[in-house]
C-alpha cells in the first residue's frame, strides 16, 4: 500500500478548549505521522476557497463564520493509506453518527463544529496541501 500525504485542520473548537495535543496524541496513536503544522488565523477568502465546493449550500456562511472565528492548526498527515486512515480516525461528519474512539465522537460539538477537517480524496489531498503549505515545510 502506498504512503500517502493528507490534509488536516484541527478547527476552532479544538484550539478555543486547548485540545490540539489531545487530538495530535489521536492521531499519531492511529499511525499517522504529522509532517507539517502550523497555527493560523484563517482569512475569510482562505475559508470561502477552501470550502468552495459548499458555497451553494444552506451552511456555508455559518461554516466560514466558524473557520474563522478562532485559530486552526493546518497539518500535512503522512503514512500508508493515509487519506482513508484519517477519515476513519475523525469519524461521521455528524458527531452523533461517528464511532466511539473517534474525533469527532470523542471532541466535535455538533454538526459545524466538528473539530476536524480530512482530505476525502488523493486530488483534494494534494490541492488542499497546497493551498496551505510550501514543499520545503513538509519535512518528512
Ligand atoms: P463535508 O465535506 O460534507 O464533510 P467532511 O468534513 O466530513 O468532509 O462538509 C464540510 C463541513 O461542512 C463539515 O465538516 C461540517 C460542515 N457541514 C455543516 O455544517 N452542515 C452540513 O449539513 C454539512 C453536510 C456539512
Amino acid at each position: 500500500m502506498a504512503v500517502e500525504h493528507t490534509f488536516s485542520i484541527l478547527k476552532p473548537d479544538v484550539t478555543r478548549r486547548n485540545l490540539t495535543g489531545a487530538v495530535n496524541a489521536m492521531i499519531e496513536k492511529a499511525g499517522l505521522r504529522i509532517v507539517a503544522q502550523k497555527r493560523i488565523k484563517m482569512s475569510r477568502a482562505q475559508a470561502e476557497e477552501f470550502y468552495g465546493v459548499h458555497k451553494e449550500r444552506p451552511f456555508f456562511g455559518e461554516l466560514v463564520e466558524m473557520m474563522t472565528s478562532a485559530p486552526v492548526v493546518v497539518q500535512v498527515l503522512e503514512g500508508e493509506n493515509a487519506i482513508l486512515k484519517y477519515r476513519d480516525v475523525m469519524g461521521a461528519t455528524n458527531p452523533e453518527k461517528a464511532d466511539a474512539g473517534t474525533i469527532r465522537k470523542e471532541f466535535a460539538l455538533s454538526m459545524g463544529e466538528n473539530s476536524a477537517h480530512g482530505s476525502d480524496a488523493p486530488e483534494t489531498a494534494k490541492q488542499e496541501i497546497a493551498q496551505f503549505f510550501k514543499p520545503d515545510e513538509i519535512v518528512g
